[in-house]
């Protein structure tokens, strides 16, 4: 049988940079995947140029029921530690909006600088290799049954990600080998998704398909109201773009959204003002103010006639059409699922992990990492930076345990 100080389960953003770090601190680590391909979510991420982090990525950022929990990771290992490494592999990059880094080449970089970083350490890697089945020994470590036989290690890192996106290997596992040792789970939903309207309400909207503009979204009450100012994109079954896949994160079934799609504007005294200067219709003088087809969707929704002169028209009709446009109020009937989700909400919960190793309360030497773990980034790097930091605070701990076991 095959030992090892620590063997990492799945090579994505935080098996593979675990793995290095550990194996270039001395542990003697074995890295599996399930997948025949390396890294698929690297690869596709941030349009094939992956946002591999954000600078300025900080403990806010984050989702979890124990929202505490990622501030020890992220302080011990921050984008700029990471912008580091990716500067000394050569690797070009620029910022694109709000902190966001992504390769000026391809997301393939990251891949490749992650393996670099493996093989400094020394770590093998197998793949594709499955695990059947996993049991803690009564002395400590674990036993493995493997696709490629059976296997023993110290540590276990759990880092086999989200479960958005099946087709390229997102798997359960991780959830219910946690559960399965006693570990309580935060429900996944998926997160940073498209949402979704009932077809007979998004009719009128559908013909919108494709229009793009900034917008505030926002969404909850009280304290728990969240807002974003970015950009929404119309589809043919619903909303989407960066405002949309924001707000989807903090989303729940049956609650309204409300948007402004005018940000920038105040329309109610626009119009009004309008109306007592301009020689223009309604549909023109809005159609200034917003993008025409816009313009043109919501004079149909609420029956205004554009062609109407803006001196001609009623002041509780111009109240009206601004307030549908800067306070739209609708409800998503869901989303478009995990097909389409970027991320994972919830996951393996937090409280019964250490925040400095990641290593789980219930049973010692296994630990969680990445997206497994119930802390979730908003869109824009921070999904990333989390793998990033938890991997890292992982790999230190364990190699610092194993010195800290030696000396004594
Ligand atoms: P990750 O998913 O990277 O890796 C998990 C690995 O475990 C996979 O290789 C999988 O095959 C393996 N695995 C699963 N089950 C297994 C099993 N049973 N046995 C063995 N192996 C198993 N984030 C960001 O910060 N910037 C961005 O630009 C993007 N863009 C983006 C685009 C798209 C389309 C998606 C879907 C996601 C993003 N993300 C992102 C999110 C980001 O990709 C994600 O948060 C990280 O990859 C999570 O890293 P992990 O290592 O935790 O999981």
């Amino acid at each position: 049988m095959q030992s090892f100080d620590l063997i990492v389960v799945g090579a994505g953003a935080a098996g593979l940079f675990c793995a290095g770090i550990a194996g270039q601190l001395g542990q003697h680590v074995l890295l599996l995947d399930h997948a025949s391909k390396l890294a698929e979510k690297i690869r596709i991420s941030g349009g094939g140029r992956c946002n591999f982090t954000n600078r300025e990525a900080g403990p806010a950022n984050f989702l979890s029921e124990n929202p505490n929990f990622c501030r020890s990771a992220l302080a011990r290992y921050s984008a700029q530690d990471f912008i580091g490494l990716v500067r000394k592999h050569g690797i070009a990059f620029h910022e694109k909006h709000k902190g966001q880094l992504f390769c000026d080449d391809s997301s393939e970089q990251i891949i490749q600088m992650l393996l670099r970083e493996c093989e400094a350490g020394g770590v093998q890697r197998w793949q594709p290799c499955t695990v059947a089945d996993v049991r803690p020994l009564a002395g400590g470590g674990f036993e493995l049954d493997s696709s490629a036989g059976s296997l023993r290690t110290t540590r276990l890192v759990i880092a086999t990600g989200g479960l958005s996106i099946p087709k390229i290997g997102a798997s359960d596992w991780g959830l219910r080998l946690a559960q399965r040792l006693g570990h309580s789970i935060v429900e996944p939903r998926p997160a940073l998704v498209p949402l979704t309207f009932a077809p007979a309400d998004w009719a009128p909207f559908a013909e919108l398909a494709g229009l793009s503009l900034p917008v505030v979204v926002s969404t909850g009450a009280g304290k728990q109201r969240t807002r974003f100012h970015e950009d929404l994109l119309f589809t043919h079954r619903g909303l989407s773009g960066p405002a949309i896949l924001q707000i989807s994160s903090f989303w729940h079934e049956g609650q309204a959204l409300s948007l402004d799609l005018a940000p920038e504007q105040q329309l109610a005294p626009a119009l009004l003002n309008a109306k007592n200067g301009s020689k223009r219709q309604l549909g023109n003088e809005l159609a200034e103010l917003l993008p025409s087809r816009l313009a043109q969707a919501w004079l149909a929704r609420l029956a205004l006639p554009g062609n109407r002169p803006m001196a001609d028209c009623k002041d509780k009709d111009l109240q009206r059409l601004a307030e549908q446009l800067q306070a739209w109020q609708l409800t998503p009937d869901g989303s478009e699922g995990w097909r389409k989700a970027e991320v994972m909400r919830g996951g393996v919960d937090t409280r019964e992990l250490s925040s400095q190793s990641l290593e789980s309360k219930k049973v010692p030497g296994l630990h969680f990492i990445g997206e497994v773990v119930d802390v979730t980034g908003w869109l824009g790097g921070y999904n990333f930076q989390w793998a990033w930091a938890s991997a890292a605070a992982c790999a230190r701990a364990v190699a610092s345990q194993t010195e800290a076991l030696a000396i004594s």
